[in-house]
């Protein structure tokens, strides 16, 4: 990485500043946990083609077929649940698991499936796309750990509403799930400073969330090792890796509260 220390220290600085901090996050965040990206170099969509924006009309439309289908998992489904099952959180997912420690990160906004932020101690996130391990209700919205569902009868239903359950991760053309959309809308509210953590930030609303803090006056902070389409709006930008950035934002900050 090259050397960032400038950067490192601006950013401290205004985070320490900050009455409000939140982390936005992306799959670039997991890469150091050897979990591909979906754009650029490595990346699923890159690979395989972005899917089309029919996947949730697909599963309404007949779930008994979506739930054979995706016992055969195939391209990029096959690559993402095989990189999650072996991911552990990496030392930027447990910087971040400190900072909240600290009292300073108020909430993490995640766009990742992949429930590395928990499994590194985190405890207030919004996964705005859903979480792998979990089934959701697509009626009454419920999520439910998979050892709660009987999936002997295709398609599962809800123990609660008997509404289809589908897994919990949003799919292409799936509204985000209204509470965890209202949980990131009021967080993003209140916030004063947000940290663009690998993110492309071409996904919305996640995308979205950083121009709203931004318009309210608020500072950004990137950490990516490339561009992006909010690189132009931020104050700080940290090219290089959160594995590596973040752990020495952690430090610098520590160091400047003393
Ligand atoms: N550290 C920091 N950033 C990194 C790293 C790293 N080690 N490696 C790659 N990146 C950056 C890339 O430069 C890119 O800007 O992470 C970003 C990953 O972008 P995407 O793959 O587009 O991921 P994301 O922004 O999370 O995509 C949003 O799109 O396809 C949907 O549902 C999917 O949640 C996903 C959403």
């Amino acid at each position: 990485m090259a050397d960032v220390s400038e950067d490192i220290e601006k950013a401290a600085r205004l985070v320490l500043e900050a009455t409000y901090v939140l982390a936005l996050v992306g799959a670039g965040m997991s890469v150091e946990s050897e979990i591909p990206p979906f754009r650029g170099p490595g990346g699923l969509w890159t690979k395989y083609g972005e899917p089309d924006m029919r996947g949730y009309d697909r599963f309404i439309a007949d779930p008994k077929g979506w739930w054979e289908s995706i016992v055969k998992r195939e391209g990029y489904a096959r690559d993402l649940v095989e990189g999650i099952a072996q991911a552990r959180p990496n030392p930027g997912h447990f910087a971040l698991a400190e900072l909240e420690e600290m009292g300073i990160l108020k909430y993490i906004i995640t766009q990742n499936v992949d429930n590395l932020h928990y499994a590194a101690g985190s405890k207030n996130v919004a996964e705005i796309h859903g979480n792998i391990h979990k089934l959701r209700c697509v009626s009454c919205g419920r999520r439910f750990e998979r050892d709660e569902i009987n999936m002997e009868v295709i398609p599962p239903l809800c123990p609660h509403c008997k509404g289809y359950i589908k897994t919990d991760g949003v799919m292409f053309g799936e509204p985000i799930p209204p509470d965890v959309l209202k949980r990131c809308e009021d967080e993003t509210g209140k916030c004063d400073c947000m940290l663009l953590l690998g993110t492309s930030a071409q996904v919305y609303p996640a995308a979205a969330f950083p121009s709203l803090v931004r318009r309210r006056g608020g500072s950004l902070i990137e950490v990516n090792p490339y561009d992006t389409a909010l690189t132009a709006a931020c104050h700080v930008v940290i090219r290089g890796h959160t594995g590596e950035a973040l752990p020495l934002l952690v430090e610098r900050i520590r160091s400047l509260r003393k």
